[in-house]
C-alpha cells in the first residue's frame, strides 16, 4: 500500500483507474438564505493564493522562458501568463515548494545567471515522470535561473504578496534568517542588502509570509510532531524584522491526520506558546476515486479527463472533506491556543490524477483539468468563505502545468484552464465581509461500489462590500439543473443583478486545450426572477455561477 508520504519519499508504482456504476438522483427544490446582517469575517485576499514549485513544467516552460526567448516575456517571465494572472488578483504566491523547498539553497539562485550552479532537483527521481520524458532538463537539474529576485519580481508584476517556504530539513536557522535579511533589509543596512543591490534590487521587498518547512511529516524531514516543534522553535525564535511584521506558517497535517495537529500544538503549548506562529498549514488533495476500495496513493487515483460519471461524485466527495478538516483542526488548535491567535492556512489544495494527460512530457505531475475541477474549485472557495474567521490564507496547487493548474503553457502555446475562470469570477469576493449563508438542498445520491453514498447537493457563499453583494453558487449535480429560491434576509430588495456562469452544456469531461482554448469559458447570465429580496434561478448541471447584486 503506497501512501502519499511514501510517494513523496520517492516511490513509484503503476496507477489504475477506478470505475463504478452510477445511480444518481437529485431533487429540484432548493433554497439559499443569505443573512445580510450576519457577517462572519473579512475574506482575506490571501485565501486566493497560488503555488509555484520547481517541479516539472511549473517554473521552466511555465513561468520562466528567459530574457532571450522568442516567446513574449517581461524580463524572462512569460508575458501572457503574467497578464492573465494579474486579472485574477492573486493574494499570495508561494515558492519554491513544496517538497522542493527543503532541498533548496536560496544562495544558489542569486547573482549573475551564468554563474549559478546546476543542482539535482528534488523531483529528478520521481517515478511519475512520463515515460517519454527526457533524462535531462530543468525539472531534473535545476539551472537556478529563476531564483529569489526573479520570483519577487514575478510577484510584483502579478500583484500578489510573496510567501516563501524556508528549507528546514537541509539548511540551518541562520540560512533562514539571512534569506529574510537578503529580501527585507533596508537599502544599504546590511551586507546582504548591499548584495541584493548589486544584483539589481536596492529597495527591500518586505516579505511578510514565511513557511517554516513544508510537510515536515514527510519530504520535509520525516519528523514526528514533537521533533518538528524543536526545529520550528529554533527557526522562529529569532529572525530580524527590519520593521516588517513577519508571519510564520508551521507545517500542518496531511489531510485528516489530526494527531499531527494535536501533538504539535500540545508540545508547543508546553513552552513558549504561540507568539511565534501566525498560521498552521493544512494540505488536502482530492485524489481517491476508488469508492472506498483502496487508500493506495497510486491505485486510488483516476483519470483527469476520461472518467466515468461515478468518479465525478467520488472526486468531489474527497474535495468536500475540506469543511470537516477545517472545523476539526480549528477545534484542536483552540484546545491549546484558546484565543485562536494562530489561523489556518490551506496552502496546498486541489485535484491530483494519475499521469497521462500532461500537455508536454517535461511536465511532471501535469494534468488536464475539466469542468469537474472548476466545480471542485467553486465548492472549495465557498467553503473557505464560510470559514473566513478561521482560514486566513490558502494556495491552490499549482499555478501552471501541474496538478489543478490555472494555466497550461508549453513553448509558445498558452491556455487557461476552467479553474482559472472560477478564480476570475470569485475574485470579486476578496476583501468583502463573508455573510452567513445557509443552503437547503437534497444531497446527490450515488452508488459507491454497492453501498449508498451522497454528496452535498449545492454549494454557496456570499459576501458584502457596502451595498454590493457577491453570491457564488456551485451545482455539483452532473446531470440535473437545480431550481433555487434565494432569500436575501435583512435586505429590503435587490437592484441590479449581474451574473456569470461557467458550464459545459452537459459534457462532464469537457476541458480546454491549446487547439480549443475556449471550450469552457464564462458567459453572462440573467437571474430568472428578482422580486424584492428574493431571487429565483435555475442553476445548470455541473456549473459555477456568480451574481453581483446591488442591494437597495
Ligand atoms: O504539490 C506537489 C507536492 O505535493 C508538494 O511538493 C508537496 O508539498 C505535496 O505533497
Amino acid at each position: 500500500m503506497l501512501r502519499r508520504r511514501d510517494f513523496l519519499m520517492g516511490s513509484s508504482a503503476a496507477a489504475a483507474a477506478a470505475a463504478g456504476l452510477l445511480h444518481a438522483q437529485s431533487s429540484s427544490a432548493a433554497r439559499i438564505d443569505v443573512l445580510v446582517n450576519e457577517p462572519i469575517a473579512r475574506i482575506a485576499p490571501e485565501i486566493y493564493g497560488h503555488f509555484v514549485e520547481h517541479l516539472g513544467g511549473v517554473v521552466y516552460d511555465g513561468i520562466w522562458v528567459g530574457e532571450n526567448s522568442k516567446i513574449p516575456n517581461i524580463g524572462g517571465l512569460r508575458k501572457s501568463l503574467v497578464e492573465a494572472f494579474q486579472k485574477v488578483k492573486p493574494g499570495v504566491i508561494r515558492w519554491p515548494g513544496g517538497c522542493f523547498a527543503d532541498s533548496y539553497n536560496w544562495r544558489d539562485g542569486i547573482g549573475p545567471r551564468n554563474f549559478r550552479p546546476r543542482r539535482a532537483n528534488f523531483w529528478a527521481g520521481s517515478g511519475d515522470w512520463p515515460a517519454s520524458a527526457p533524462k535531462d532538463g530543468p525539472g531534473r537539474y535545476d539551472p537556478n535561473h529563476f531564483g529569489t529576485l526573479e520570483f519577487l519580481r514575478f510577484c510584483k508584476l502579478a500583484g500578489g504578496q510573496p510567501y516563501l517556504a524556508a528549507n528546514l530539513r537541509s539548511l540551518t536557522a541562520r540560512d533562514f534568517y539571512e534569506w529574510v535579511d537578503y529580501c527585507n533589509a533596508p537599502a544599504g543596512a546590511t551586507t546582504l542588502a548591499e548584495l541584493r543591490a548589486a544584483h539589481g534590487e536596492k529597495q527591500p521587498f518586505n516579505v511578510r509570509y514565511w513557511g517554516v518547512g513544508n510537510e515536515s511529516w514527510g519530504c520535509g524531514g520525516n519528523f514526528n510532531p514533537e521533533e518538528y516543534v524543536v526545529e520550528y522553535r529554533r527557526f522562529a525564535e529569532w529572525v530580524p524584522g527590519f520593521g516588517q511584521q513577519l508571519s510564520f506558517v508551521g507545517s500542518g497535517p496531511n489531510s485528516g491526520d489530526q494527531g499531527w495537529t494535536r501533538r504539535f500544538f500540545g508540545k508547543l503549548a508546553e513552552k513558549g506558546g504561540f507568539g511565534k506562529m501566525w498560521g498552521w498549514a493544512l494540505h488536502h488533495y482530492s485524489w481517491n476515486v476508488s469508492g472506498g476500495r483502496t487508500n493506495d496513493w497510486v491505485e486510488g487515483k483516476g483519470s483527469a479527463i476520461n472518467y466515468p460519471p461515478v468518479e465525478w461524485y467520488e472526486l468531489l466527495s474527497d474535495a468536500d472533506k475540506m469543511e470537516g478538516l477545517i472545523t476539526a483542526n480549528w477545534a484542536i488548535m483552540g484546545e491549546f491556543d484558546r484565543q485562536h491567535r494562530v489561523k489556518l492556512v490551506v496552502d496546498e489544495w486541489g485535484s491530483w490524477f494519475k499521469p497521462g494527460s500532461e500537455v508536454a512530457n517535461t511536465h511532471l505531475l501535469g494534468q488536464q483539468s475539466t469542468i469537474r475541477d472548476a466545480v471542485l474549485a467553486g465548492m472549495t472557495l465557498d467553503t473557505f468563505h464560510r470559514h473566513a474567521d478561521k482560514v486566513a490564507m490558502a494556495a491552490i496547487a499549482q499555478l501552471v502545468n501541474c496538478l489543478q493548474a490555472l494555466f497550461f503553457a508549453h513553448e509558445d502555446k498558452f491556455a487557461l484552464s476552467p479553474t482559472y475562470h472560477v478564480f476570475d469570477m470569485y475574485a470579486a469576493h476578496q476583501g468583502n465581509q463573508s455573510l452567513r449563508t445557509m443552503v437547503s438542498a437534497d444531497d446527490l445520491r450515488f452508488d459507491r461500489n454497492g453501498r449508498p453514498a451522497s454528496l452535498r447537493g449545492l454549494s454557496a457563499s456570499a459576501s458584502l462590500d457596502g451595498k454590493k453583494m457577491v453570491l457564488t453558487v456551485t451545482n455539483p449535480d452532473p446531470k440535473s439543473a437545480r431550481e433555487v429560491e434565494i432569500q436575501l434576509r435583512g435586505a429590503t430588495g435587490a437592484g441590479e443583478v449581474r451574473g456569470m456562469v461557467l458550464e459545459s452544456g452537459g459534457d462532464i469531461n469537457a476541458h480546454n486545450t491549446f487547439a480549443d482554448p475556449s471550450r469552457i469559458a464564462p458567459k453572462s447570465v440573467t437571474a430568472a426572477n428578482v422580486k424584492g429580496g428574493m431571487l429565483t434561478h435555475k442553476f445548470p448541471a455541473a456549473s459555477v455561477t456568480k451574481f453581483d447584486i446591488s442591494l437597495s
